[in-house]
């Protein structure tokens, strides 16, 4: 491969022998040849072992200084943090720990750090630490492996939906529609908020605003989705999405990403089997291609539970991820389930928040939980939900009291995806609309694909932080975004 980005360094690789990212070099390496690599400090030892990580991998590459030949100026710069540049011999190592080690001929300072303030410090922080100093965190060891994982399973996705003819289709982030109903959102404006100007009745006159209406961030693309599904067939998007919820939980994001698949000509069973597809193969991508960061995170994880009591410990994570590929997702319609939580101990016990009374209820975190880890043990995909606690949107039952909709439930998670059918029968759409107060004026363009050439149609909407918590094995979803938005915090 040709060395693209290498940036300023290119020139003075050139005579400086094979400039390598540390993956590269570990994946195939040449003992006996010289490289030059370039990373930061992890740590130093005895003013002769160099541990430098460039963040291409969770491994860091042993650089062997020469205490006798080497500058004593530069040997006192060699400090945790620091960014160098490291020429040397490839050899095999004779320590523990790694199979190969550069003997280091030249080491350049490219970028000090000063040891005594740097808020790394070679041990264990906590993740509650690392979250205020969100802007280094990238340079730990959980961080790196999280987001090189973030990024496989993003990837995956693309490659999933591309290999099967989708198109990507990006759906807008600023919108003048409210119809979806899915949560809270956040205006947008440039009116001055101080001074906004009013119409007779005393309102703000939004008729004055950058847009001549009011418009907020999006909280779904799938809307604008079923537009281009009923012209393109499948279609998928992969965007940030804005929920102004005040869910204060380890769940919820007010910013997160979400892919949203639309397929037209399709019914909620073959919504269900690519949603299962989907998830088994972006697992499935991660295990080959993302072993030793989720070794790492594995390690990690068990580390993590030890201090718990064994009944509360989490599943180990090489095994849960691949438990979920090799079984079917147990497929329950809702008014199973609801029988099936009125049964159960925590339900009669009054244990669970939300006692279930009847047939209707919303389902809470702890119901999906319940099902999935205690009565089920497996990834479950929930049906045919009443209608009167769903959008809609979605595609009324012959029954006249459920929605073809359904939500998969994820061990450690509760829900990770939320779909249905959609409703294509104009005159029941209109229908629905009405009862539940949306107005159809403004959505004149979305009933247009139910007056010409409508379709059965479906699709579904996939957290995309959810599903890097579950790969990953974290527990906070403040862990899994580079930057998380979420009440009282942005402040990076
Ligand atoms: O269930 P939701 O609200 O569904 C929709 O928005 C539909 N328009 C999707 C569709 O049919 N195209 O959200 C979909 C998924 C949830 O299952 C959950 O995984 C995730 O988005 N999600 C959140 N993730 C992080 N933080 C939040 N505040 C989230 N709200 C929803
Ligand atoms: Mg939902």
């Amino acid at each position: 491969m040709r060395p693209y980005f290498k940036g300023i360094f290119l020139a003075k690789a050139q005579n400086k022998g094979n400039m390598m990212t540390i993956k590269e070099i570990i994946a195939k390496p040449n003992v006996g040849a010289e490289y030059t690599i370039q990373g930061w400090v992890r740590t130093f030892r005895g003013n002769q072992f160099c541990a430098v990580s460039d963040g291409t991998t969770i491994k860091t590459m042993q650089v062997v200084v020469d205490r006798d030949t080497t500058d004593e100026a530069v040997l006192s710069r060699i400090k945790t943090g620091a960014a160098i540049v490291a020429k040397g011999i490839l050899v095999e190592s004779q320590g523990a720990g790694q199979a190969v080690e550069l003997q280091a001929n030249s080491v350049e300072i490219v970028g000090d750090s000063d040891a005594s303030k740097y808020p790394l410090q070679p041990k264990k922080h906590s993740l509650e630490f690392l979250r205020e100093i969100a802007h280094l965190r990238f340079r730990t060891n959980t961080f790196g492996a999280i987001f090189r994982v973030r990024h496989a399973i993003s990837f995956a996705i693309h490659k999933f939906f591309n290999d099967r003819g989708f198109y990507y289709l990006h759906s807008p982030i600023i919108t003048g529609s409210d119809a979806e109903g899915a949560g809270e959102m956040f205006q947008v404006t440039t009116l001055n908020l101080e001074d906004a100007p009013k119409t007779e009745d005393g309102e703000v006159d939004y008729k004055q605003d950058f847009f001549g209406k009011a418009t907020n961030l999006t909280v779904s693309g799938q809307l604008e989705a079923e537009l281009a599904a009923l012209a393109l067939s499948k279609v998928y998007t992969f965007g940030p999405t804005f929920r102004a919820e005040n869910s204060n939980t380890s769940r919820h994001l007010a910013e997160f990403w979400m892919i949203e698949p639309e397929v037209a000509f399709a019914d909620i069973h073959d919504n269900m089997d690519l949603a299962e597809d989907m998830l088994k193969y972006v697992i499935q991508y991660c295990l080959e291609n993302c072993a030793d960061d989720l070794e790492f995170l594995a390690n990690r994880l068990e580390n993590e539970e030890k201090s718990k009591p064994q009944a509360q410990r989490a599943p180990a994570l090489i095994e849960k991820l691949q438990f979920c590929i090799d079984n079917d997702f147990e497929r329950v319609s809702y008014s199973e389930a609801i029988k099936i939580l009125m049964n159960s101990k925590p339900n009669k016990k009054k244990k669970f928040q939300f006692v279930i009374e009847e047939w209707g209820a919303d389902l809470q975190s702890e119901h999906e939980r319940y099902l999935v880890e205690k009565h089920f043990k497996k990834p479950v995909i929930l049906i045919d939900y009443p209608k009167d606690i769903k959008s809609f949107y979605m595609r009324m039952n012959d029954d006249g009291k459920t929605v073809a909709a359904m939500d998969i439930l994820f061990p450690g998670i509760g829900e990770i995806v939320g779909g249905s059918q959609r409703e294509e029968r104009l005159d029941v759409l209109e229908q629905r609309m009405d009862e539940m107060n949306v107005p159809k004026e403004e959505m004149q363009w979305f009933l247009d694909t139910r007056r010409y050439g409508t379709c059965p149609h479906a699709g579904y909407g996939l957290g995309f932080e959810r599903l890097v918590l579950f790969i990953t094995g974290m527990a906070n979803i403040r862990d899994v975004i580079p930057f998380p938005r979420t009440p009282g915090n942005a402040s990076i």
